[in-house]
């Protein structure tokens, strides 16, 4: 059961590719384990100051790959299995 809170991190200027398919190893960036899947990273470009970003972790985000808050449903129901992968 993926953890149910976002992944908060401070990214500095410049591009990130942040993890789509919630198969990487080092969350919430791309590590290139989506090789083989139709999924690809999200490309973040941060400018001129660092920026702090919520990273869904649950999968149950309507905004993947960021939290929108829907991690919530997991804390009345820890059991329930994230519902999807990468984005619609
Ligand atoms: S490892 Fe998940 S998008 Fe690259």
């Amino acid at each position: 059961m993926p953890d149910p809170k976002p992944c908060v991190v401070s990214l500095e200027p410049g591009k990130h590719a942040i993890c789509c398919c919630g198969q990487t190893k080092n969350a919430p960036f791309c590590d290139g384990n989506h090789a083989g899947t139709e999924l690809r990273p999200e490309i973040l470009e941060v400018k001129d100051v660092a920026m702090n970003v919520a990273w869904c972790t649950c999968r149950a985000s309507e905004k993947l790959p960021r939290c929108d808050g829907s991690h919530r449903q997991f804390w009345d129901n820890p059991e329930k299995p994230p519902m999807k992968l990468g984005k619609d």
